[in-house]
Parts: C-alpha cells; structure tokens; sequence
C-alpha cells in the first residue's frame, strides 16, 4: 500500500496528515471522545472551541444558558490537558479551537502544550457574548489583535490556524495576506455561500494551507474546493463517520489513480495561480498574459522560474512537445499525443508527472510569496 505521505505530500504540524479531510470544531460536541470515533477517516481534527481565560469562560456560561451546547469547565488548562491525552495514540493531526480575549490567555496555552498541538484562534464565533469578550468574529474587523494573538503563539513556536467566517472582514484577500506575515501556518475558512471563487481568492493572496469548510459533504464539492486552491477541507455539522469514510474513500482512489488530489483547474478555466505550473510559454494572447500583469510578473520572470524550477527534474525534458519541455505541458486531464509519447518515452507514469508539476507548482508559489520582501506587519 502507498504511504500517507507519498500519497498526498501533506504535512501539518510536522506530522503526515493521511487524508485531507479534517472535522471542524463545533463547541460542546467535537472533544477528543468524537474524533476518536472517527479517526479511521480524518487527517486532522480541530476539538472545541474552548474558552481558555475569565471573559470567553463567562460569554460560554452565558451562552449556555441561552441554550447553545457549550463546554463548560472551571480550568482550561486541566481541560486542554485531558482532551490531548486522549488522542496521544492517534493518527489524527490535532487541533485545538480556541477562544481567548487577550494574546497572553493564548500564549499561557501553547506555553502548557507546546508543538504537542496546532493552535487554532477561533476568529469565527458571531455570538454577542464572544464578540462582547473581544474574540471571535471581532477579531476579523480588528485585525490587529488577531496579529498580537499570533504573534504571541508564534513566540512559543507552534503551528497556528485561523478560523474565519468568509465575508466578514473588510477584505478577506487582505486578512489572508496580513495572518501570514504575521506568522500563522494555517487558514480555515468557513466559506459560507462564497463557494470556489473565495477559495481560489484566498489561495491567490498566500500561501497559507488552506482548509475550506462549509457544507463540503460530498467528493464532488471536496474536488471543487481542492481544484481552486483547497489543501483540505473540513466538516462539522456533517462529520458523520460514514459521510468522512465516503469522502476518505473517494479522495484516496482519485489520488492514486490520478498522483495530485488537489491539482488547480488550468488558468484559463478559472484554475488559481497553481496553475502557471500548466501553463505555456506566453507567446500568444491568452489568460497568462494578463494573470501574469495581476502578479507583478514579467514574461522573463515567469520564463525564469519555470526555467530554473524545473532544471534537473524529469519535466525539464520533451524535446518533441510544443515548446521543448515538459515545464510548459498541460494538465494531464488535456489529450495530448505530443506529451504523453514523451513521457511513455521517459517512463513516466501519469501519476508521477502530476507530481512532478506538484512539485513545480509548490517552488512557483515559494517565488511568489515566500521570496517577497519580510514581515509586513509590525
Ligand atoms: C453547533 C456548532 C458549533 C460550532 N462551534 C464552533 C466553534 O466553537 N469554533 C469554530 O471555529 N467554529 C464553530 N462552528 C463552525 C463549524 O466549525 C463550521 O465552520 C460550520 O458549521 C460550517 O461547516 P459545516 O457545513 O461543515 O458544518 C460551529 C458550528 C456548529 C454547527
Ligand atoms: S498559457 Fe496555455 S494553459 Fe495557460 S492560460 Fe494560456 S492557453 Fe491556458
Ligand atoms: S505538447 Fe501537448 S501538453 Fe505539451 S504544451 Fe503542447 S499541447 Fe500542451
């Protein structure tokens, strides 16, 4: 059997990640008990939400008594400590969904459970208790918080999330861009009714992984979301065991038969920026052209990239395709004769050449984003 890794390439918290379908934390019912039940077919897991001081502790008693399933608790940390130690054993990549009102209630929690979790800042919850005790939702019209909140995390060295509701902060391509010069590892986002336009938005404004929520139950929305720029997505509300077993199932057979599971659409269908990695050499009049003028890049750039990015790897050959060289081929879903002669010739599978321009891809993207200027936040 294939390895997990091979398989998806995906790494959280320095850990594989064995599918990309994770549970959303829905408070007073997804604890370490619920993902276990569940781990045969999930990569990830986010418990919570919990509220980890004073303030959010008061707004989850209020809460519950205006009849929200909440859990409630009189000390976080003994709480957080449980939950962990439940799912110590397990395979599932774990999450911890919190809500803080300051940046040290944070930094006290990743201080108590360091690397052992990912930490996620619940910017989410539009309750007016939790907006009232300044987390939640406040936080995407108060960015500047949620960049002190993770910033402190980041001080203690974890891999922090951000949870948000999509449409809600005064630009969500500007927040995307702001949580990852502030540090954060990970965006998750509700989609609400934005569906894959809001993906592919937020993929072209980092390079977050990205986790896309909302009402993904089936593998046909799962591949609509990982095909404009999702790197996993996530369920609550239907995070049955058989509805994540379906899923599980379908997204592994697509990535073994098919190399990578969350390959972007071409660019001129709409595919987010991943899909330079399929796209030709601009010489004609097509979507690359002004794709490339949205980015700030020019034609030689975007030659030179692709040029060096490929350079000593199965794609930088293919002497009868289009232009010389398997770098500048289409998605292997496009027949091509010329393409797949030269990799029939090369003993390339077409899985592996899907990797291959996986691969291409991720050195694009780290041109893009992780070689522009450093931290913009301060
Ligand atoms: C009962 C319930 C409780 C939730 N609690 C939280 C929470 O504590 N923190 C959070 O970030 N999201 C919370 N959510 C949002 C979910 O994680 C998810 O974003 C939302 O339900 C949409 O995804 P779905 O269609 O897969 O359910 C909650 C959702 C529900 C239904
Ligand atoms: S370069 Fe090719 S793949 Fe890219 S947008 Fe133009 S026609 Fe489409
Ligand atoms: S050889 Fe085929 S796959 Fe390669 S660029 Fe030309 S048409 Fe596309």
């Amino acid at each position: 059997m294939m390895e997990a890794y091979d398989r998806f390439e995906l790494l959280v918290n320095d850990r594989v990640v064995k599918t990309p379908v994770a549970i959303a934390s829905m408070a007073g019912i997804v604890d370490a008990a619920y993902v276990l039940e569940r781990a045969a077919h999930v990569g990830a897991a986010f418990i919570g939400g919990y509220s980890i001081d004073g303030p959010t502790l008061e707004a989850s008693r209020q809460m519950a008594q205006e009849g929200r399933k909440e859990f409630l608790y009189d000390d976080p940390l003994e709480t957080l400590e449980r939950e962990i130690d439940v799912l110590k054993q397990s395979d599932v990549v774990m999450g911890i969904n919190l809500r803080g009102s300051t940046p040290a209630a944070y930094a006290e929690v990743a201080g108590a459970f360091g690397d052992r979790v990912v930490y996620e800042i619940d910017a989410h919850c539009r309750q007016p208790a939790m907006l009232e005790a300044g987390c939640g939702e406040y936080l995407l019209e108060h960015p500047a918080k949620l960049v002190e909140i993770i910033r402190a995390l980041k001080s203690a060295d974890v891999t922090v999330s951000v949870k948000i509701r999509a449409g809600v902060a005064a630009d969500d391509r500007d927040l995307a861009h702001t949580v990852w010069k502030a540090g954060a590892d990970i965006l998750h986002v509700d989609l609400m009714d934005y569906g894959h336009n809001k993906v592919r938005q937020l993929r072209n404004a980092s390079p977050l992984m990205l986790i896309a929520n909302n009402s993904i139950n089936t593998f046909d929305r799962a591949m609509d979301a990982f095909s404009h720029g999702a790197d996993l997505v996530s369920l609550g509300r239907k995070s049955d065991p058989w509805t994540l077993a379906g899923l599980d199932a379908a997204i592994t057979r697509f990535a073994d038969e098919g190399g990578w599971y969350n390959a972007p659409k071409q660019l001129c269908r709409g595919g987010d920026v991943r899909a330079l990695a399929f796209c030709c050499m601009p010489v004609k009049a097509c979507p690359l052209i002004p794709a490339l003028e949205k980015i700030g890049l020019s034609r030689n750039e975007y030659l030179k990239i692709k040029q060096e990015a490929v350079k000593g790897t199965p794609l930088d050959d293919g002497k009868s395709t289009c232009f010389g060289s398997l770098a500048w081929c289409c998605k292997i879903s496009s027949p091509c004769m010329f393409r797949n002669m030269t990799l029939e010739k090369k003993g390339l599978s077409t899985r592996e050449y899907m990797q291959c321009k996986h691969h291409l891809a991720e050195k694009i993207m780290h041109k893009l984003f992780d070689e522009e200027t450093g931290d913009e936040s301060s």
